[in-house]
């Protein structure tokens, strides 16, 4: 899906694409960019709390009345965007009335969920159930886990998100991350006033791309461009064939309810989904790491931190680890090389974050980045922004 459209995009873009590896678009390591300030640096992502003891109906109702507008504000962007397309208004109307009904089909406690974000928002429920669809196919992403001297576990990641989905030519950036930085937060999910889990989140999405059940392990979700097309599943899904489930759903349930890292990556590697995805999955020992190559049906390959081997990280982008990433779109070399300067003895939040912030694994496409390290429990997240000149992604 990426790959076509880039094609399609060299006529528009030919510069940019050109350029990834060429200075200003690229440039060496950074170092020393920790604690964040500067340009690239929007602000501190706000904490609110979700707890699993209330119904999941109200659950969601204290953080959808307090970003209402910000929320609305994003709904319509992607209406407006979609009406640039189908300019009818056919699409949104077969949202309102087609996927509204689908939200009882969906397990427990989504459907409810999605239902009380609806009742506190205002916005229509089959529109509710299309922002939480969408982050199954637009996240581009870096995702990395490293170990240090002492064992310690580093999961780091930028969110890209937003791809194709309009391009302001005024401010130079894409439209919808520009919506998405006020509806980010970290979210701390507690039973009995405890802390299950914490995750980063755009608000009224109920899924998770970014989360850690602290002592325990970390998980991300980076998209998979894949050719069988995970939207097949998609469709299928909506037509009635319901044997795979939501890949941001099977997330959830793992950090809610997985107790160990091999659990967790059990489940991840082995449970039926709609679309293709890698999870990068981080556990609580020396050696517990790893990229999780997903098909719909199956996990294709499981790459591992080896420390005898040498392999200290893992690093994921777009693109299955064996094979070359797409020459437009390689954020995975750049990465890899600040990684290798930087070297296992002087790995730690402070330097990932140097690399996270290294253009182009830094782009215009980078919503917010978040650092974990899971045995003191340390989640921090930050807005990110790209000012020019820098990749579109
Ligand atoms: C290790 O990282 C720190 C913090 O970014 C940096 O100041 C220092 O120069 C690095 N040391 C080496 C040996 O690379
Ligand atoms: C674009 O830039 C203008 C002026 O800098 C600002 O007022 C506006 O909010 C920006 N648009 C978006 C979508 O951020
Ligand atoms: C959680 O804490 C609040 C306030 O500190 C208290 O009122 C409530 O009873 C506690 N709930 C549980 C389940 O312990
Ligand atoms: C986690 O498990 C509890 C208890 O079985 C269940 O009620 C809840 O729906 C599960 N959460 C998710 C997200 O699957
Ligand atoms: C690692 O996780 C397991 C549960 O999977 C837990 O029993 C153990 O105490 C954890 N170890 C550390 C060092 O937190
Ligand atoms: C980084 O180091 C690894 C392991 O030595 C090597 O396989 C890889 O090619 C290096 N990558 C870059 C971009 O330097």
């Amino acid at each position: 899906m990426r790959g076509q459209s880039c094609c399609l995009l060299l006529a528009a873009l030919p510069l940019c694409t050109l350029a990834q590896f060429v200075p200003p678009y690229t440039e060496d390591c950074r170092r020393g960019t920790y604690p964040p300030t500067g340009p690239t640096f929007k602000g501190i992502v706000p904490w609110y709390k979700i707890n699993l003891d209330s119904a999941p109906r109200i659950r969601w109702n204290q953080l959808i009345h307090d970003k209402k507008v910000e929320l609305t504000n994003l709904i319509q962007v992607i209406k407006d965007l979609a009406n640039d397309l189908f300019p009818s208004g056919k699409l949104i109307e077969l949202v309102d009335k087609g996927l509204a009904p689908l939200v009882d089909t969906l397990p427990s406690p989504f459907n409810e969920e999605l239902k009380g974000i609806a009742d506190v928002s205002g916005v229509p429920l089959g529109e509710v159930m299309l922002f939480n669809v969408f982050y199954e196919v637009f996240t581009v992403c870096t995702s990395l886990i490293a170990e240090d001297r002492a064992g310690r576990l580093y999961h780091a990641r930028n969110l890209d998100f937003g791809l194709f989905l309009g391009w302001d030519s005024k401010n130079s950036s894409w439209i919808i991350p520009e919506y998405l930085r006020p509806l980010t937060v970290n979210l701390d999910f507690q039973r009995n006033n405890k802390t299950v889990f914490k995750s980063t989140n755009f608000v009224g999405y109920v899924g998770m791309l970014t989360g850690m059940r602290p002592k325990m392990f970390t998980l991300t979700m980076n998209e998979r461009f894949s050719i069988d097309g995970g939207y097949i599943g998609i469709i299928e899904w909506i037509l009635g064939k319901r044997d795979g489930i939501w890949m941001s759903f099977l997330t959830r349930s793992v950090l809610e309810n997985a107790t160990s890292y091999s659990k967790a990556k059990d489940q991840l590697a082995n449970t039926e989904m709609l679309a293709p995805a890698y999870f990068i999955l981080g556990g609580n020992q020396s050696g517990e790491g790893c990229v999780i190559t997903r098909s719909r049906t199956a996990s294709l390959d499981i790459w591992e931190l080896d420390l005898k081997k040498g392999t200290w990280y893992v690093l994921e982008t777009n693109y299955d680890h064996w094979k070359e990433p797409l020459f437009l779109d390689n954020r995975r070399t750049p990465a890899m090389k600040c990684m290798n300067q930087t070297t296992q003895a002087n790995i730690s939040i402070e330097t990932i974050y140097d690399v996270l912030t290294t253009k182009p694994v830094l782009n215009k496409l980078t919503t917010y980045t978040t650092l974990m390290e899971v045995s003191e429990g340390t989640f921090e997240s930050y807005l990110r922004d790209c000012p020019d000149p820098c990749m579109p992604w």
